[in-house]
């Protein structure tokens, strides 16, 4: 890693300003329901206190816009943190501002504070260098950690670190490049991809940029149609970007060109309506009826897809293979999941790049059987599209 790391300071005595990634799930009551990235930045959070570090961790949650909204304070994610650390977390009620900054200052060596809400304050979006500044003064080293945010340029991830002495990435960060990096530039083959969602312009970058490293591409979701409908295919009412036609007759193309196995369903679930009570009919692609809309793989596909996973020894995979949410759609993906888990039980390293496949494999119960699932949704697609992500640029070297 070419950044300076955590391992690389001393915490001792020092104001450690942490900016983690706490964008967690919420019900409707304020419980959260999945506190993965919280788990996921103990180590990095452990590691300060336990070397005498006082902590002031700061977080966005939610979109609220530049805007006070209770319901997005991250007092519940101060109380969750403070039962996995078995410790008290002073909860500050702003991120910058004399109350706050007091509170910082009277923390002693191990202690921990988590700053409220950075988005209450529209200033933090637009990477506002006043803001940026404010929230600088609150420690005296910068910790980025957060990975799930660190492809947006924002007060608390790219423009703090101009303002700050040292500022170094957390062991979260360290943990999903060593990952998702060793994983794109020196893969153990064969290297397989497997894209799902349900628009092609969302994944252009990602097909272009694992084109020049993949040995096979797997296309499930409802981008798939787009890609039948270029082959001259009829795809009833399925979900088409009619001006996209032409693009994925070039990304067909381009992978033959550059003799990698692109595959596509050869049979899909189609059902009458997007409803989970609506009428359904597993058929090939040649003969999706014209009323009704491929919404999942069908068991054809699992079964050849499954196959080609468990040929891979390096698996990277983002987005679903239909619409998972709705259990009657949901089979393709979780039997991806499966043969992912498979596969990694057989010793291939297997990758999700967070958001919805990463939902999908803890729906189907895996997330211990695959290598690495990420934390960062938005952020994995930009470091599979080959992006820089600005919230790690600006870290010192
Ligand atoms: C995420 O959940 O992907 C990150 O926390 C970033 O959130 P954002 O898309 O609202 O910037």
């Amino acid at each position: 890693m070419q950044k300076k790391t955590l391992s690389d300071i001393s915490c001792k005595g020092k104001r450690i300003l942490m900016r983690v990634d706490f964008n967690v799930p919420l019900d409707l009551n304020g419980t959260i329901t999945n506190d993965k990235r919280i788990i996921e930045a103990l180590p990095s959070i452990r590691q300060v206190l336990e070397t005498g570090g006082r902590l002031i961790l700061m977080s966005h949650l939610g979109r609220p816009k530049g805007k006070v909204t209770p319901e997005l304070s991250l007092a519940p994610v101060a109380r969750r943190l403070s039962e996995l650390l078995d410790t008290d977390v002073v909860m500050a009620n702003n991120c910058i501002g004399t109350e706050a900054m007091q509170q910082a200052l009277a923390l002693q060596d191990g202690e921990v504070m988590m700053l409220e809400n950075l988005r209450f304050h529209p200033e933090e979006e637009k990477n506002d260098p006043e803001f940026a500044r404010e929230l600088a003064s609150m420690g005296e080293i910068y910790v980025n950690d957060a990975f799930g945010t660190a492809h947006r340029a924002h007060a608390s991830t790219e423009g703090i670190c101009h303002y700050v002495p040292i500022s170094v990435a957390g062991f979260l960060i360290e943990k999903e490049l060593r990952y998702l990096g060793n994983a794109l530039a020196n893969p153990e083959r064969p290297f397989l991809a497997i894209l799902g969602g349900a628009k092609i312009s969302g994944k252009i970058d990602v097909l272009d940029n694992l084109f020049d490293k993949v040995d096979t591409i797997l296309i499930g979701g409802a981008m798939v149609f787009t890609f039948f409908k270029a082959q001259g295919y009829q795809v009833g009412s399925s979900l088409v970007e009619e001006d996209k036609i032409e693009l994925a007759k070039h990304l067909l193309e381009k992978a033959a060109a550059k003799n990698i196995r692109m595959l596509l369903p050869e049979d899909v679930i189609a059902a009458s309506a997007f409803s989970a009570d609506a009428e359904t009919a597993t058929v090939p692609i040649d003969s999706i009826p014209e009323t009704m809309m491929g919404l999942d793989i069908g068991p054809k596909t699992i079964d050849t897809y499954s196959r080609e996973i468990l040929k891979a020894r390096t698996i990277v995979w983002n987005g679903p293979m239909g619409v998972f949410e709705i259990d009657a759609f949901a089979t393709g993906t979780i039997a991806i999941a499966h043969a992912l888990a498979d596969a990694t039980a057989k010793g291939a390293i297997s990758i999700i790049g967070g958001g919805d496949s990463a939902a999908a494999v803890m729906k189907a119960g895996l997330e211990s059987g695959i290598t690495h699932i990420s934390t960062g949704g938005g952020a994995s697609l930009e470091f599979l599209e080959g992006k820089e992500l600005p919230g790690i640029a600006a870290l010192n070297d």
